[in-house]
């Protein structure tokens, strides 16, 4: 972890060097433009102050020049242009987590940060993830909004409760980092804070390993069949209700015409909200689920159904 004061946090993301120039850029622009207009308002100040035997010039004859006007008027315009244009870019990047990206799943809680990653290990205030890969995380909150932020990859996103936000990264450097809630949440706020851990790949894959947890899809089986969602969620006989199997990632059409993808929030959705949005051709008989399920419980059925497309990657390439 960093020691002592520093300015700013060590780079330690594909981000981090990115963010710090437009940073850089911005502070540049704001000083020089801040400095310019404090050093002419203090030697206007003083030159034209008043002093005995020098008539006050009378306003109104100013200068007129159309060149003029239009210089001060393209320069701010051409560089808030660029601030936005670059600042654009940055963003977008930062959205859209690239494919096979390492998935991890937090959820926040006050308060404290609960990670789970695919393969079934948990850990509490700690995120271990492997250097040099793009690690995508998909957040999701218990009770109020929190938001996972790590300074030295320069990266924040908040975690709102009943829905899923997610965020991306790949870290460059082995070492340990800050992570905090950057989202005032109630009384512990300031003490939700851990860890990230980037470690070489070797090191990941056996801390990963030798784990023999459940991992999130077959504790969604499980859950699947302790709440006999087959009993309608099954081909033949019984089936009243869609085929799960293949639907993550595609467009389905709803009773009222519309569309929607079926993806992570349009499961979640369906779990605690059952008759928010009815496929069309069915009947609304899903009973709900809220306060049934955590959220711990949610993923893993999501994650469940999810293993029953036949090429997740695709799907999440049609999600973004
Ligand atoms: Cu969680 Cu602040």
């Amino acid at each position: 972890m960093e020691e002592g004061f520093r300015l700013f946090p060590v780079q330690a993301s594909t981000f981090a060097v990115k963010v710090d120039q437009l940073y850089w850029f911005l502070i540049g622009v704001t000083v020089f433009f801040g400095g310019l207009i404090a050093i002419l308002v203090i030697g206007f100040a003083i030159r034209y102050r008043r002093r005995p035997g020098h008539v006050a010039e009378q306003p109104g004859h100013g200068v007129e020049s159309t060149l003029l006007e239009l210089f001060w008027t393209a320069v701010p315009l051409v560089l808030v242009i660029v601030m936005f244009v670059w600042a654009s870019k940055l963003f977008l990047d930062q959205s859209i987590p690239p494919i096979g990206a390492e998935e991890v799943y937090a959820v926040g809680k006050q308060w404290m940060w609960k990670i789970q990653h695919p393969n079934g290990r948990r850990e509490i205030n700690e995120l271990h993830v492997p250097v040099g890969r793009p690690v995508k995380v998909t957040l999701s909150s218990q009770d109020v909004i929190h938001s996972f932020f790590i300074p030295a990859f320069r990266i924040k996103q908040d975690a709102v409760p009943g829905r899923y936000t997610t965020m991306w990264f790949e870290p460059t450097k082995p070492g340990e980092y800050h992570l905090f809630c950057a989202e005032y949440c109630g009384t512990d706020h300031s003490h939700m804070i851990g860890r990230v851990v980037v470690m070489e790949d070797v090191d990941y894959q056996n801390w990963l390993g030798g784990y023999t947890a459940e991992t999130p899809v077959e504790a969604g089986q499980k859950l699947f069949v302790e709440y006999d969602c087959a009993s309608c969620h099954e081909s033949g006989r019984r089936q009243r209700c869609p085929m799960l199997g293949g639907l993550y990632g595609t467009e389905i059409l709803l009773n009222n015409g519309q569309h929607v993808l079926f993806d992570e929030a349009y499961i979640r959705e369906k779990l605690l909200y059952p008759n928010a949005k009815i496929p069309a051709g069915f009947p609304p008989i899903m009973p709900t689920f809220r306060g049934q399920l955590t959220e711990e419980q949610i993923i893993a059925l999501i994650a469940y159904i999810k293993s029953l497309s036949p090429n997740p990657k695709i799907s999440e390439r049609k999600q973004q």
